[in-house]
């Protein structure tokens, strides 16, 4: 018996170095100390043995148990560790292998306009609000001078949102106009509100039923049209060059009196007269002009105290302009082609 237990201890040590994976380790425990392992069956022997012999092979048959349970232990340590150094071989990664480029977006030459402009009026002062694009009429129209039955509050002109045609999507960003003043209460009042606005048209080179406007509104004492020209004029000049050149054209609006429209000398034949400028020479970029003092009332500002001007520019317009594009839909086709230009 004696023997077989030794025979038992040196064929499961070699067992167990050579075993290459937790599975064979496994198998091996079952094979040798399990309940019809090797050591069990010769320990079933025991019976036969004298009261001499008994002890003494009972506690061989244990230091052979202990030993194969140490050898186990000590093999499944080292698997483990073998088995994780293969898999994080396996799974290394070579960050010197160059990576896939990403490409990357870029601004909207819109936004590019817009932005442009937004710091030439924060740097005069100027601070940027944003509004709703669902709108009362209220402030659409009847505070800005434009009364129920006026042409422009045409159902087929503007999209209404209830039947009673008192909520709607902006067709100015004029409102704006209101709630700057309703919101700062006191003048000097000078802001910027740049957003979408939306009227009945139909697509085409120049149209679009959704487009964008920037409203600026200054109120304060003593201002007069001399401050609205100086500050549009720095506007066209500080956007598309020193050598720019404006008009100033008289025209009506509602909440503005007097009223002017205010065109840019055509970039491309410097007033000659092109296709681009549809042969005259110059191109309307925006409209302006005083505060209507009905308007200042309308939003409790004396004017007896105060007076001032606003102004509404085509966003669209001015990217197309600063950047010498000719057809609008191209701005909200957003083809990656034409974006990548800018
Ligand atoms: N809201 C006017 C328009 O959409 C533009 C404008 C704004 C005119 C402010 C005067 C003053 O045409």
């Amino acid at each position: 018996m004696k023997e077989m237990l030794e025979q038992i201890r040196v064929r499961a040590l070699d067992a167990l170095d050579a075993a290459q994976d937790s599975n064979e380790l496994e198998a091996l425990r079952v094979q040798l100390l399990g309940k019809k392992g090797e050591l069990t069956a010769v320990l079933k022997q025991m019976g036969g043995l004298s009261a001499e012999e008994r002890p003494v092979m009972g506690q061989l048959a244990n230091n052979v148990r202990a030993d194969i349970e140490k050898k186990l232990e000590a093999r499944k340590v080292e698997l483990k560790a073998k088995a994780l150094e293969e898999k994080l071989k396996a799974e290394a990664i070579d960050i010197t292998i160059p990576g896939d480029p990403v490409s990357l977006g870029h601004k909207h030459p819109m936004n590019k306009a817009l932005d442009e402009a937004k710091e030439i009026f924060i740097g005069m002062g100027f601070q940027i609000l944003e509004g709703p694009e669902v709108e009362l009429a209220e402030y659409n129209f009847t505070k800005l001078n434009t009364e129920e039955g006026h042409p422009a509050r045409d159902r087929s002109d503007t999209f209404y949102i209830t039947d009673d045609d008192s909520v709607l999507l902006r067709t100015q960003t004029s409102p704006m106009q209101i709630r700057a003043m309703e919101a700062i209460k006191n003048p000097p009042i000078r802001v910027l509100a740049p957003g979408r606005v939306y009227r009945k048209d139909e697509v085409d080179a120049t149209h679009s039923p959704m487009f964008h406007q920037i409203e600026g509104l200054v109120i304060d004492k003593g201002i007069t049209m001399a401050d609205l020209k100086g500050t549009l004029v720095t506007l066209v000049k500080s956007l598309y060059g020193e050598d720019a050149v404006t008009r100033f054209r008289p025209h009506h609006f509602p909440f503005t009196e007097p009223s002017c429209e205010v065109d840019v000398q055509c970039f491309k034949c410097h007033g000659a007269g092109c296709p681009t400028c549809k042969g005259e020479g110059w191109i309307e970029l925006l409209g302006a002009g005083m505060v209507h003092p009905k308007v200042l009332e309308n939003c409790g500002i004396d004017p007896e105290v105060y007076s001032g001007f606003a102004f509404g520019i085509g966003l669209e317009r001015m990217a197309m302009r600063r950047f010498r594009i000719s057809d609008l839909r191209l701005i909200f086709e957003n083809d990656v082609r034409f974006l990548e230009q800018f």
